[in-house]
């Protein structure tokens, strides 16, 4: 049964207004990862409490703790559970999503403010900092419960809402609240499947639904030596270096061609079978779409298989900076910094887990560094980390996604996993024993993470429909 006619009519007629629902949340700076914009966090709270209580729907805000983020004490920003309908006829979905932002700056090389949405109207794209993760989403399921009130259309399951403020820096303090809102009498209890749309089509075509997430294990690895800056030309061939220590050892972890080196990794990846080579075998994708995205022809292959497989179902590791780095402009020419830091991560697939991991990698690096026979400090730390998921698309809560995404784009969408990682799915699906489905609103060129990210206007609107019509299919689903 698809949604009735009214509630997509009430979508168009309303799109200007949910833009600028879009527009007030993108104009909240809630960067979860820099201490500087955590009051921005709690004001993006604040605000969905504010649109969700509007809306009829029962919401509070649960308190998760403290955290320490870069040698700061910081109170987390709140998680936010929501219900509306308690129907024991009806299912009871969960949606998660997130109102955590990453950093952003105009000189990044934005073309526009990046809090603030802008619209194209030549091409229809929304530009600004979480359009397309997640606050377009997560506002899409908003939009969908506005339709249904103002149209006086009975909602065709029960919700609950899990939104949180820290997912772009580790989900911290989530996992023990899902945990302890599990049991039976307690939040979660009674909920039938989960829906996250926190991710994207993988090109700008062919919509997706997404059945497995890769996990992460994030290092910081630091070299610490001289008590302080040295004159290069003084201390240069005298003393350990810290910074040459770290890109020695940074570059002992991936080759330019994406090889892990570190021996024993390889050895936890599930092989892939001759089964699961065809399923990406006929996935609507090419070198072309990943180059599209990637705004270059830097594709690692030209083999599409490969380039899938590389994103979907091998580990990858990436190096994501330095600090103690001298980045400013001239050519200054001291030993750099008492400490150089060094960030990378490894994206984790089945059946690699952070635990497993972890110590393989401490130990590599180690044993690198003992070779080094540096008078210099070696310190690694994990800053946080997630297992991999994968699940049966063949599960109802599919079906219902696969008929909504006919309905609505008149195509039947790719089921893909994806290289990006939302560590609270394995969460929800263990502990309250359900499916697990990632249903995307963005496209692939989106630029999630990245400078100009956008929503094209068209798939937040026809993308809350999309949200809409499958809560439909999932009520009309007989579930025995
Ligand atoms: N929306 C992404 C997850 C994602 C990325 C889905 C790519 C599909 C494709 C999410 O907001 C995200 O970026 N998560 C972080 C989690 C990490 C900090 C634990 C990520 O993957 O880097
Ligand atoms: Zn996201």
């Amino acid at each position: 049964m698809t949604a009735p006619k009214q509630f997509a009519s009430y979508v168009d007629a309303n799109a200007e207004s949910y833009i600028q629902r879009l527009a007030k949340a993108v104009a909240i700076p809630s960067v979860s990862g820099d201490a500087k914009y955590r009051q921005h966090v709690f004001d993006m709270a604040d605000f969905l409490v504010n649109e969700m209580r509007s809306l009829g729907i029962n919401v509070h805000k649960v308190d998760l703790g403290k955290h320490v983020l870069d040698g700061e004490e910081l109170q987390l920003p709140p998680a936010i559970l929501g219900s509306i309908g308690n129907d024991p006829k009806k299912k009871t979905i969960l949606l998660y999503a997130h109102y955590d932002v990453q950093p952003a700056l105009l000189s990044d090389g934005w073309d526009h403010e990046p809090f603030r949405l802008t619209p194209d109207p030549k091409t229809g794209r929304l530009y600004g900092r979480g359009a397309s993760d997640d606050k377009g989403p997560l506002l899409g399921w908003l939009n969908v419960v506005e339709a249904h009130v103002k149209s006086n259309i009975e909602l065709p399951v029960n919700l609950k809402f899990c939104f949180e403020g820290m997912e772009e820096s580790g989900s911290d303090g989530l996992d023990d609240l899902i945990k302890a809102e599990s049991p039976k009498g307690k939040f979660f209890d009674g909920v039938h499947a989960v829906c996250i749309s926190d991710n994207y089509w993988l090109n700008d075509r062919t919509p997706c639904l997404t059945y497995g997430l890769r996990g992460i294990s994030y290092y910081k690895v630091s070299v610490s030596g001289p008590a302080r800056d040295l004159h290069s030309g003084v201390f240069g061939n005298t003393v350990h270096e810290p910074m040459t220590d770290l890109i020695h050892l940074l570059g002992k972890l991936v080759t330019p061609t994406g090889e892990i080196k570190i021996p024993g990794l390889a050895n936890l990846v599930a092989p892939l079978t001759e089964e699961e080579r065809k399923r990406y075998e006929v996935i609507d994708y090419s070198v072309a779409d990943v180059e599209h995205s990637a705004g270059a022809r830097v594709a690692i292959s030209d083999d599409k298989v490969r380039v899938l497989t590389g994103r979907m179902r091998e580990p990858s590791l990436s190096i994501h900076g330095i600090e103690g780095a001298f980045s400013a402009p001239g050519a200054k020419t001291s030993v750099a910094k008492t400490t150089s830091k060094g960030k990378f991560s490894i994206r984790l697939v089945p059946d690699m887990t952070p635990e497993l991991v972890d110590p393989i990698v401490i130990n590599y690096l180690e044993g690198e560094f003992a070779k080094l026979n540096s008078k210099n400090k070696l310190k690694i730390e994990n800053l946080h980390g997630g297992k991999p998921w994968v699940t049966d698309p063949g599960h109802w809560n599919y079906k219902a996604a696969i008929k909504a995404t006919e309905t609505i784009y008149k195509k039947t969408p790719d089921l893909t996993r994806e290289g990006g990682s939302i560590p609270v799915t394995l969460t929800f699906a263990e502990a309250l024993g359900v499916n697990v489905l990632l249903l995307p609103m963005g496209r692939g060129d989106d630029g999630a993470h990245s400078t100009n990210e956008k929503l094209d206007r068209s798939n937040y609107i026809e993308g809350t429909k999309l949200l809409g019509t499958y809560l439909h299919e999932v009520g009309a689903i007989s579930i025995v």
